[in-house]
């Protein structure tokens, strides 16, 4: 039994202030963390007072992006160290705003999934495949590609660890999504590309989300598709109400 995962990605919004304040108006209104996980991932000076405000509500506090060195001469890098000490459960990597707009690749975010790995630190894998890709029909092809290259070297007893989010580029911050028959196709050929380079038992296990352009309307019927576990919220989720409301609904 996979638990459902609903996840926040705030981006590079709201302050300290804010993002506790956030926490302090939902942390009595989650649901059982035993039946459902729950997480925000803030901006990065944000992490630890929001632990602290968290308590022990069960909320997960969960990284954008972290380095894959552990220290170092990185000017402006984020440590998994770092991230590890101020009580971070997760680290979002690869995320397509990452690739696009910092120029991330696959070799980059594979260092990092390792290093997340070996911090203890649970990656939350970002993947996407763009429309172009899926009208000349190779969309098992890229997401195969992508994934796999981003997973090179993660071993079985490690890949077990991992969860993946799949957030085709068209449906990411545009206000359209990708419907729901269309989110879980791209779900379970993920689940498929991890069966066949892994095992099923695994693939079975292991737990996808979708992301892009999840509301409070559409989350119901997404999340009712067998192979999505959960989602990553983006706009949505920066309200308390609306936030609250598709953590209930999941
Ligand atoms: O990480 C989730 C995200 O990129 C989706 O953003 O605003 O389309 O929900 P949004």
């Amino acid at each position: 039994m996979r638990k459902p995962f609903i996840a926040a990605n705030w981006k590079m919004h709201k302050s300290v202030a804010e993002s506790v304040a956030f926490v302090n108006a939902i942390k009595n209104k989650l649901p059982d963390p035993d039946k459902i996980e729950v997480g925000i991932a803030p901006q990065a000076f944000s992490l630890y007072s929001m632990k602290q405000a968290a308590g022990d509500s069960g909320l997960k506090i969960i990284a954008q992006n972290a380095a894959a060195e552990y220290s170092g001469p990185y000017t402006g890098e984020i440590s998994l160290r770092g991230l590890k000490d101020l009580g971070a459960s997760y680290a979002m990597l690869g995320h397509i705003e990452r690739r696009r707009l910092f120029g991330e690749n696959n070799e980059a975010v594979n260092k990092k999934v390792k290093a997340a790995l070996q911090m203890d630190i649970t990656p939350i894998i970002c993947t996407d495949e763009t429309m172009v890709q899926k009208e000349v029909n190779d969309e098992i092809h890229y997401v195969f590609q992508q994934l796999m290259s981003v997973l090179h070297g993660v071993s079985l007893d490690q890949i077990k660890r991992v969860v993946i989010s799949y957030e085709p580029s068209w449906a990411v911050g545009v206000g359209q999504h990708a419907n729901a028959a269309l989110a879980e196709e791209g779900c379970r050929m993920i689940r498929r590309t991890i069966a066949d380079n892994y095992t099923y038992e695994i693939a079975d296990k292991i737990r996808i989300l979708y992301g892009g352009s999840v509301n409070p309307d559409n989350i119901k019927e997404i999340m009712a598709k067998p192979d999505i576990d959960g989602v990553l919220i983006g706009r949505a989720s920066l309200d308390v109400d609306n936030f609250l409301k598709m953590v209930n609904y999941a």
